[in-house]
């Protein structure tokens, strides 16, 4: 029995696997190395500086794709949130069930050098380089914990669709303020050399304050540029309007859907840049 495990691979059903980091090759090393400097120089003025601390708190620039044991290792102290690797999405459930635990799954696979601007599938580097450094900060490992909380409530209540544009618009493509002006928080802007620049300086898309009920109405492009981002004031902010709130009454009201289109601004939006939507009409003439 033990036996059989052994040689043929039996998928766990949390879907973890070994990172087996000794056997990336040199040339995956180099894809992150090549990332990694190129993100910093854009992210150095970007980023929010809890992130930009993360990174450096983990050692993630030491070189090289890291080793989730070094990392685990940096982050036990900080907020015992731990990384487990998966080879790749895995089922919500899952997904929840390892964020309600304290543990962020992340890919195990690097991209290849071909696509280093744009990939579907989430891999090492984006969620390492995206998620993992504020995993570091109390409040948002937190927030995270609660998310996978959250999620497995929201399937019950049929309302995934909701929830996940929750994680869109902040986890993912979130902007927060700070003293000297927007800075980027969410991995899938992060992690993206061409959408860190255009989440900030774009006039294309809107950047609107961030308010749950409305987040959580509001479609959302997976294939392309955001046309609207939400801007929360602090970590903070985003915890008290999620952990401290009872999704329930809010799931009954949303029974229909995510009613808002993606570049639409509201009567009672704060609206912090009014988006040209330049952008988004150049990609749909050119389809
Ligand atoms: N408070 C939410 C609920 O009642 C759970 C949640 C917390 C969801 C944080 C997302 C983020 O379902
Ligand atoms: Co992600």
């Amino acid at each position: 029995m033990s036996d059989m495990a052994d040689r043929i691979s039996i998928r766990r059903d949390d879907y973890v696997i070994d990172q087996n980091w000794a056997a990336y090759t040199r040339q995956e090393h180099a894809v992150w190395d090549t990332l990694y400097a190129r993100q910093m120089d854009i992210l150095k003025d970007r980023a929010d500086p809890a992130m930009l601390r993360g990174l450096e708190t983990l050692n993630l620039n030491r070189g090289g794709i890291p080793d989730f044991r070094e990392i685990n290792a940096g982050l036990r102290d900080r907020t015992g949130f731990e990384v487990v690797a998966v080879p790749g999405l895995v089922p919500d459930a899952v997904f929840f069930t390892h964020l309600a635990n304290r543990r962020f799954p992340a890919g195990q696979f690097i991209r290849r050098p071909d696509q280093l601007d744009y990939l579907r599938e989430p891999d090492i580097f984006h969620d390492v380089f995206g998620h993992v450094p504020l995993l570091t900060d109390p409040v948002f490992a937190d927030y995270m914990q609660a998310y996978g909380k959250g999620g497995l409530r929201a399937m019950a209540f049929g309302r995934l669709a909701n929830l996940a544009a929750l994680y869109w618009y902040t986890v993912e493509f979130g902007l927060i303020r700070t003293p000297r002006g927007l800075r980027i928080y969410g991995a899938g802007i992060s992690s993206s050399r061409n959408e860190s620049i255009f989440a900030l300086e774009d006039p294309s898309p809107n950047r609107i304050g961030f308010r749950l009920e409305r987040v959580m109405r509001t479609r959302y492009r997976i294939d392309d540029f955001q046309q609207t981002y939400f801007v929360v004031r602090s970590y903070d902010e985003l915890f008290r309007a999620t952990v401290d709130t009872d999704f329930a009454p809010l799931y009954a009201r949303l029974a229909d859907g995510l009613g808002h289109e993606p570049d639409v601004v509201l009567m009672d939006d704060e609206v912090i840049s009014r988006g040209t939507q330049a952008y988004a009409r150049s990609r749909t003439a050119g389809a």
